[in-house]
C-alpha cells in the first residue's frame, strides 16, 4: 500500500527501512524521500515506522515483514 503518493513510498519500503536501522520518520524520509513534498503523508508514515519498530522489537528476527496476513 502506498504510504506516500508524491514519492510512490510503499508501507512496505518503510517497513524495511526500519529492518535496515532507521529509527524515525525523519530517516526514513531522507532515505526514501517520503513526506518530503506536500507532508500530506507524514502522519501516516509516522504510524508505520512506529509499527513497524515495535515488531522488530517484539519479534523475531525476519518475522516483522510480512507477518501480516493478506486475505
Ligand atoms: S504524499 Fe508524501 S509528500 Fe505528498
Amino acid at each position: 500500500m502506498y504510504i506516500c503518493i508524491c514519492k510512490g513510498v510503499t508501507e512496505r519500503a518503510i517497513r524495511e527501512q526500519v529492518c535496515a536501522g532507521a529509527t524515525c520518520v525523519d530517516e526514513v524520509s531522507r532515505n526514501t524521500g517520503c513526506s518530503t513534498q506536500c507532508g500530506k503523508c507524514l502522519l501516516r508514515a509516522q504510524r508505520v515506522v512506529e509499527d513497524a519498530r515495535l515488531a522488530s522489537s517484539s519479534a523475531p528476527s525476519g518475522a516483522a515483514m510480512g507477518a501480516t496476513a493478506s486475505a
